[in-house]
């Protein structure tokens, strides 16, 4: 497993929004994790981003105890976690907002020792970051926008430059709150192509949604959570007709 949770639990005062949970994500694949309102699903990506510590339990990265890590940290090793609404500044370009995402990995390559440090000098860095902003903004379908200042944006591009700015860190894992949320049918359409798109780049996903057909389409495994418990996990398919996941989702649209 690339990233294990084991056993992890959240209290939030007298809340448990997180209970036992365990689960892996595997290098390569698309992990979608299903659940109605307030099942723990954002909890559960802001504890593997080491935004929040656990109350009990145990992250592996590679097979390696991370559990408690900063969020720097943790995105070091190559966990990034976008924003469901990224704070942009106005007039900011596209170009720029990535250029400071940018600025975390830099900073990472400097602190580099040895070798890797001999081979970036400062010109092979500028040279190295405008390739890698040239390939993110490919990889995004940002390249025409991206002299545009952020106020001037669609919403869909707006929601896109928050995965692209998380992208710019190089992540190995990339966690995805609602990345969804908000867009039209087209924009949806150019997500889940983004996204497949990143996973043929090597990136694995793991994605919350409730656009449940645009999710079921695009993972390649599931979990599903209900007050904070993992009630069911497999294939997606497998997943979906679960009884307990069919009745959570039921008993949500009904309250
Ligand atoms: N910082 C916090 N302090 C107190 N309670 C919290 C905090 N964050 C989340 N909770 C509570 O924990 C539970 C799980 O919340 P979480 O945001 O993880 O759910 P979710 O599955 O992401 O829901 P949604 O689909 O609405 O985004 C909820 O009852 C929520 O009110
Ligand atoms: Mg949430």
């Amino acid at each position: 497993m690339l990233f294990e949770a084991c056993e992890v639990t959240k209290h939030f005062g007298g809340l448990v929004a997180v209970h036992s949970l365990s689960f892996g994500v595997r290098q390569g694949e698309i992990l979608g994790i299903f659940g109605s309102n307030g099942s723990g699903k954002t909890t559960t990506l802001n504890l593997a981003a080491g935004m929040i510590a656990p109350t009990r339990g145990v992250f592996r990265w590679k097979g390696d105890d991370v559990t408690g890590r900063k969020p720097h940290q943790i995105a070091r090793l190559g966990i990034v976690k976008t924003f469901q609404n990224p704070q942009l500044f106005p007039e900011l370009s596209v170009r720029g907002h990535l250029r400071i995402a940018g600025h975390l990995r830099n900073q990472r390559l400097r602190s580099a020792g040895g070798w890797t440090r001999r081979l970036l000098g400062t010109g092979a860095r500028a040279d190295d970051e405008a390739r890698s902003i040239a390939k993110v903004l490919d990889w995004c379908r940002l390249a025409e926008v991206a002299d545009l200042p952020a106020l001037a944006l669609s919403y869909g591009a707006e929601k896109m430059l928050g995965v692209a700015m998380a992208l710019m860190c190089e992540p190995q894992l990339l966690l995805l709150d609602e990345p969804a949320s908000g867009l039209g049918q087209a924009e949806v359409g150019n997500l889940d192509s983004v996204l497949r798109d990143l996973r043929e780049h090597g990136v694995t996903l793991c994605i919350i949604d409730h656009q449940v057909g645009f999710l079921a389409g695009l993972a390649d495994r599931a979990i599903a959570l209900r007050e904070g418990v993992k009630i069911a996990e497999g294939d997606v398919a497998t997943v979906l007709r679960d009884p307990a996941v069919v009745e959570s989702y039921l008993g949500s649209a009904h309250a």
